[in-house]
């Protein structure tokens, strides 16, 4: 009797707890929370990318910046390959130097950076050398105003499996493929299930509804957009395409927002520009910032001169508990 008690807890705990690593983040005393977003970055200052760090310095100086989201393609063109490379420092600690960027940085990974030694972009000694460096596969990030659910697009990208002579991915830790992707979808809805937030934004690399170059993306359009819409996400925010862009949608009110201007951008390509829900469409440099609180969300996109091109603004009815 006893015994099976005992088992039954196990099993519960073992199949209740969420897989994903939670991270707290505090919010400023006047209950709001601000943060940019830059994607698709590191060219060592190449294609200006120095150019936008020095405003996403300005703006993050001006709006008093928390945090700052990567939506991965971290490193160009194969990811780190090793935890000595030269990359680390020269794309990333040697170019967002600016006072104001001297905060926590969460990365998700990129395609690109699964070309390269992905155990070495993981690693904790990275944040030895830089101490702002924090990437995870998927991981939820939880604030007083918003909760973040950040999630590993790549594995879920066919043509990276189906066409692997095209490049070499490294897929440690990722297989068996399909039992990696049923536990993150799992883990994902979950989590997503469980939380009280006002605010739930998801981050990740793949675009799920862009007019960019790569268009949408359809395994993350049949798996993974039926668990944001059924749990009442607010944004999901990606990079992949490098642009700025801004989409919605007529089957939920999730705002779809593509910050991938972090370096080589003009690709002067789109998929489809006649796509409905298109708001706003900018093929070149730049980056977003976006402003919480319990009742608000501003987001931001601006170019390489520092200059406003879109901004967004929603809003929530509190509900109190009566
Ligand atoms: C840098 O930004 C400027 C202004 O948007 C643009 O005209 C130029 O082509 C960009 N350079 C590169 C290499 O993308």
């Amino acid at each position: 009797m006893a015994m099976s008690f005992i088992f039954w807890i196990c099993l519960c705990i073992f199949s209740v707890s969420a897989e994903l690593q939670l991270l707290e983040q505090p919010i400023k005393s006047d209950g709001s929370l601000s943060f940019l977003v830059v994607g698709d970055w590191g060219r060592k200052g190449d294609y200006n990318q120095s150019q936008v760090a020095q405003q996403m310095g300005k703006i993050g100086d001006e709006l008093n910046i928390d945090f700052i989201v990567s939506t991965g393609d971290n490193f160009y063109e194969d990811g780190l390959r090793s935890i000595n490379d030269h990359a680390f420092d020269k794309s990333f600690t040697q170019i967002y130097t600016a006072e104001s960027l001297q905060k926590q940085w969460y990365s998700v990974l990129g395609n690109h950076d699964y070309r390269g030694n992905v155990e070495a972009q993981l690693s904790p000694t990275l944040g030895k050398l830089d101490s702002r460096w924090f990437c995870q596969r998927s991981f939820v990030l939880n604030t007083e105003v918003a909760e973040f659910f950040f999630v590993d697009t790549t594995p879920f990208v066919d043509k990276y499996f189906l066409r692997p002579k095209h490049h070499h991915y490294d897929w440690r830790g990722v297989l068996p493929r399909k039992e990696y992707l049923s536990n993150l979808v799992k883990d994902l809805d979950s989590a997503l299930r469980n939380s009280a937030a006002n605010w739930k934004i998801v981050i990740g690399h793949h675009t799920i509804k862009s007019v960019g170059h790569h268009g949408n993306t359809k395994e993350l359009v049949e798996q993974v957009l039926p668990i944001l819409e059924a749990n009442n996400v607010d944004l999901y925010i990606n990079g992949h395409d490098h642009c700025l862009e801004h989409m919605s949608s007529t089957t939920s009110p999730i705002q779809f927002l593509t910050s991938g201007g972090g370096s080589k951008a003009w690709k002067g390509d789109f998929y489809r520009l006649d796509q409905e829900g298109l708001k706003f469409y900018y093929d070149g440099q730049g980056f977003m910032s976006v402003q919480l609180t319990q009742a608000n969300a501003k987001i931001v996109f601006y170019d390489v001169f520092g200059r406003v091109l879109h901004d967004l603004h929603l809003s929530k009815g509190l509900n109190y508990a009566m």
